[in-house]
């Protein structure tokens, strides 16, 4: 992606939605920090109760619906902020958008937060607002590449520097629609891809809550969304980064990423479940395996 990482783990989005605690995230550690999903307009999400523990589980169930204080706000907190390490903004579409005008909305984010970002999260990936992951699909992805590209394009000679864009996809594709994506990611030469968001599968649960709509995330979700890094490696073959997002409860779990074929790993329920001491484990998991493949 042309961007020196720290360290490969990060947090992954949906924990710092309007990027207000950047400070004290980079203190415990991360390598870097995802925030957002922004849209252009504020918007307050699904009614409570919107987020669940799935105990037995070591899982959550989440619908939040991309509640934030919109892109306009976002701004103003990231031009406080004193950190300078890596930040990726994630970005999405308003809840009353049509998905046929969604590259309206991630073009808009793009334009207002490009100063503030080392790289940009396009989510095609939420369950919670209805017809997104269609995006990931198609003539409709096709064309939404080609408007995010062209924006990129287009900021990066405005500001002189250019910003990598990375698409966060579903763990729920079949093989052939990875390679499909997979086939326009490289057509549309973007930089990196983050796999994978949350799950609407639910199978081998043993929670109450596991019948709670939303996108379920944690420990459940570290063997699906594994094999699609895998499969996304064997197509993309070191041409476009792999971000390696779900059910990283141990360092164990997060070398099975990187062998799979993520460069960078995220967390977010492992941090829920297991606390901070899991970044300095996965980090150092993480250059072990890394030097072993060296040698
Ligand atoms: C409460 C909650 C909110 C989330 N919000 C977002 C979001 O706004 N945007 C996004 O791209 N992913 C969001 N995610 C997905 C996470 O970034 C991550 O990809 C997913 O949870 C899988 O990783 P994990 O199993 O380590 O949690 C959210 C996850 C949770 C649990």
């Amino acid at each position: 992606m042309g961007l020196e990482f720290p360290n490969p783990v990060g947090v992954a989005a949906g924990l710092d939605k309007d990027a207000t605690c950047i400070e004290g995230l980079a203190a415990l550690g991360f390598g870097f920090i995802e925030v957002g999903t922004v849209t252009p307009k504020p918007q307050a999400g699904n009614p409570r109760p919107r987020l669940f523990r799935l105990h037995e589980d070591d899982a959550l169930v989440n619908r939040m619906g991309f509640n934030n204080q919109g892109m306009d706000a976002m701004a103003r907190s990231l031009a406080r902020t004193t950190y300078t390490g890596i930040l990726g903004i994630n970005i999405g579409k308003n809840r009353d958008t049509p998905v046929e005008r969604a590259h309206q909305d991630y073009v808009a984010c793009m334009r207002r937060l490009y100063p503030f970002a080392s790289y940009f999260t396009v989510n095609l990936s939420s369950p919670n607002t209805p017809g997104l992951r269609t995006l990931q699909q198609g003539a409709g992805f096709a064309h939404l590449l080609d408007e995010i590209k062209g924006c990129q394009t287009q900021l990066a000679t405005t500001h002189l520097k250019y910003v990598p864009v990375v698409v966060k996809v579903a763990p729920d594709l079949d093989a052939n629609e990875v390679a499909d994506l997979a086939g326009e990611l490289l057509q549309h030469e973007i930089d990196g891809v983050i796999a994978t968001n949350t799950t609407t599968a639910r199978e081998g649960l043993r929670s109450a809550a596991s019948k709670e709509a939303g996108g379920l995330s944690g420990r459940p979700l570290m063997s699906p969304s594994t094999a699609v890094v895998a499969q996304l490696h064997e197509r993309l073959q070191g041409r476009v980064t792999i971000i390696g997002s779900g059910g990283i409860f141990s360092g164990a779990d997060a070398c099975a990423k990187q062998a799979a074929g993520a460069r960078l790993v995220q967390l977010y329920t492992g941090l829920i479940y297991r606390g901070p001491g899991l970044i300095r484990e996965v980090q150092a998991a993480l250059t072990a395996q890394a030097e072993q493949v060296r040698h």
